[in-house]
């Protein structure tokens, strides 16, 4: 990897993982951004950033010539809940975005990641223990895309030798900048909540077990994956990979021995519960660890306690 393109960069992944690959790489590492959405402070300001809507294909096309792009982060996507609210536009950006890039990618010889999630699988997936290859029937608009997602990029890669290659990222936790709209947000917003000394309100009911990741770990398994001996991959389009799983009330008490007069209280919301009932409880990572060596780093304790140390830095408290 020398010049990027990060396509979304100024989105809950883009913004770091744009950050992480300027300090990585020896090129340029573009920020592509969409109307609305620019870039600022440091973002801005430690690298080039151009408008990149997904859906202009001539306009990747564009930036790939001029900066001589030879991977191509395309973190641009409709999360799970808002993706049920609007599923023709989750569709368009998703699928016809990706199908823009990859014909970008295969004129230019630029690699593709491109992250899929435990979105990807459904009702009928085995929940416990989930491997890495088994039934994928989701339900919802993400997950249909999702899954289409690895599918394409895995057709890309046999039929054309594009260079694809992605994770199933499990629900993001950060503290830089906010997920919008999907079913596992609550995981992050519960940390706003507790340092801001408010009472959280849990769309997601007790006992619904959901695989998280802290940013961190999510960063470096996407340039890891990029950067796997591709001789190793017997799979591409896309791994999971695991770091800790965990239900409301397991995050609640853990942030209580922060905070003990922190308290929360459930107002299920029917579209996200229903989603996460029909995810993982937790992922089989072994391919990941085999093929490429993936590893989690940080696991439930580390996260909390970076999490409100960031906060509390972040607001001044
Ligand atoms: N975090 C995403 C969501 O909740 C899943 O990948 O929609």
């Amino acid at each position: 990897m020398k010049n990027v393109l990060v396509i979304g960069s100024t989105g809950q992944i883009g913004s770091e993982l744009t950050m992480k690959l300027r300090a990585h790489c020896s090129g340029n590492v573009v920020a592509g951004y969409i109307e609305g959405a620019a870039p600022t402070g440091v973002l801005l300001e430690s690298g080039p950033a151009e408008l990149c809507n997904v859906l202009d294909g001539q306009a990747i096309e564009n930036i790939v010539r001029k900066y001589d792009i030879d991977t191509i982060y395309n973190l641009a996507a409709l999360l799970s809940a808002v993706a049920e609210r609007k599923p023709l536009l989750a569709w368009e950006i998703q699928i016809n975005g990706l199908l823009n890039i990859l014909e970008v990618a295969r004129e230019h010889h630029a690699a593709v990641f491109t992250p899929s999630s435990i979105g990807s699988f459904g009702p009928d997936t085995p929940h416990v223990n989930t491997p890495q290859d088994t039934v994928q029937r989701p339900r919802s608009m993400y997950g249909c895309s999702k899954v289409a997602t690895e599918l394409l990029s895995d057709y890309y890669f046999h039929k054309y030798g594009v260079d694809t290659r992605s994770v199933r990222f499990p629900g993001l936790i950060s503290n830089v900048t906010l997920p919008g709209g999907g079913t596992t947000d609550y995981a992050v917003e519960i940390f706003y909540a507790a340092v801001k000394g408010e009472t959280f309100i849990c769309p997601i009911a007790a006992g619904t077990f959901m695989d998280m990741m802290y940013m961190p770990d999510a960063l470096r398994a996407a340039v890891e994956i990029m950067e796997a001996d591709p001789s190793k991959l017997i799979h591409r389009n896309s791994f999971n990979i695991a770091a800790m799983s965990f239900d409301p009330e397991i995050i609640y008490h853990k942030i209580q021995e922060y905070y003990p007069d922190f308290r929360m209280t459930y107002d299920v919301d029917p579209v996200r519960q229903g989603i996460a009932d029909s995810w993982p409880d937790n992922m089989d990572d072994t391919c990941a660890r085999n093929e490429w060596g993936w590893h989690p780093e940080i696991g439930l304790d580390e996260m909390c306690e970076d999490m409100i140390s960031s906060l509390k830095a972040k607001f001044h408290i």
